[in-house]
């Protein structure tokens, strides 16, 4: 859908070059885990799962196929969309919370594996928002003319980081990863109109990975307690997503000059359907405007998002002059907004 807007988006611009996502690009592996397969390993049903979260199916990479070999073949399909050479490359942001390991950052493995070298390379640590602070992180660098073209990627192998006997937690994720390419384009008008990135500390225990880090190392005594898996409590989590969302989408669009009105497509993080049902319920705007495939992929964390721009891309869903607005959530607790002019 694209109407008038309430005020002009333009004059709301973020100071600085217009900067536009030019490609995107999703990897997801080749196995699928079903609801089926699941309940054969821990007491759950295909119904409880489907009812409860809306996720049908997710993906599970290989044991040879680490964060960085998914982000590595996201991003060599956002390069192909454009036609963007890897030495082009200045800066290269993957975020991520399932690390091939603590340092040096996946995205030197990534420069290493996509032979980027003259990219800057670092990870962004925002969980399940991750991506959106890459793209804003990326958009001030461009905006200021520090770099011309900047990679963004989100990236997860989470099911190195699940504790796959906890029913609570083992049914929602899976692994993927999704790319996006920026640049300045001096005769597109297109592009990022506002973001909008928080964060609330005080609720970092309700969604963590508490062991592995200088806190609590992994060691032969404690191997057993899984520390180094994803720890979360739901009901609170869900709580937080909803009202998170929902401030960081009403201040993008704030930002922007906008009304909820004037988005064509909300590409929210895929967590669970109830909390983007909940979210379009409050926002009183039908369901169907919203991307969504977490049906299929399950909560990808930093790749949900990216994954579902670049579906949405590929599938023709974003219009050229459409206004798309992203939006997600994450342990630490973070959230994200943007809105883009596509
Ligand atoms: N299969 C069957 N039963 C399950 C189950 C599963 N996979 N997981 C939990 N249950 C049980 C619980 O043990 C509980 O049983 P009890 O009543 O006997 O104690 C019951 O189902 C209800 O659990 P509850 O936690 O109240 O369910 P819920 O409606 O809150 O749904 C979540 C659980 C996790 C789906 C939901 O809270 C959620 O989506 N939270 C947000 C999670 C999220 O998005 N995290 C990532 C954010 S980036």
């Amino acid at each position: 859908m694209k109407r008038p807007p309430r005020s002009s988006p333009r004059s709301a611009k973020k100071a600085g070059r217009t900067v536009s996502i030019v490609s995107t690009g999703s990897y997801v592996p080749e196995r699928v885990l079903t609801n089926a397969d699941l309940s054969a390993s821990v007491d759950t049903t295909d119904d409880w799962i489907t009812i409860r979260t809306g996720i049908k199916t997710r993906r599970i990479a290989a044991k040879d196929e680490y964060t960085s070999d998914m982000a590595a073949r996201a991003a060599l399909a956002a390069m192909e969309q454009a036609n963007i050479a890897a030495e082009d490359i200045e800066l290269i942001l993957l975020a991520t919370a399932s690390p091939d390991m603590i340092f040096p950052a996946t995205a030197c493995f990534v420069q290493q594996k996509i032979g980027a070298r003259n990219a800057a390379c670092l990870d962004v640590s925002a969980a399940c928002a991750g991506f959106l602070f890459a793209l804003e992180i990326a958009q001030q660098f461009i905006a200021t003319n520090t770099y011309e073209t900047v990679l963004v990627i989100g990236a997860e192998k989470l099911s190195s980081i699940t504790n796959w006997t906890d029913r609570n937690t083992c049914v929602l994720f899976g692994d993927g990863a999704g790319a996006a390419i920026l640049q300045h384009r001096s005769e597109s008008t297109h592009g990022v109109i506002s973001t909008h990135i928080g964060s609330d500390g005080q609720y970092a225990d309700i969604l963590w990975m508490p062991g592995g880090g200088c806190r609590q190392p992994i060691t032969a005594e404690n191997a057993h307690q899984h520390l180094q898996t994803i720890h979360m409590s739901g009901k609170d989590v869900y709580k937080q997503a909803v009202v998170s969302m929902l401030d960081a989408s009403n201040k993008a669009l704030d930002k922007a000059g906008l009304t909820i009105d004037d988005i064509a497509c909300i590409i929210p993080h895929q967590a669970n359907i109830r909390i983007i049902e909940a979210i379009a319920d409050r926002m009183k705007i039908p369901i169907e405007r919203f991307f969504v495939n977490l049906d299929r992929y399950g909560n990808t964390s930093a790749a949900a998002v990216a994954i579902a721009l670049d579906e949405a891309n590929r599938s023709g869903r974003l219009k050229p002059g459409d206004y798309i607005l992203m939006v997600v959530f994450g342990g630490g607790l973070t959230w994200a907004s943007s809105v883009i002019e596509w």
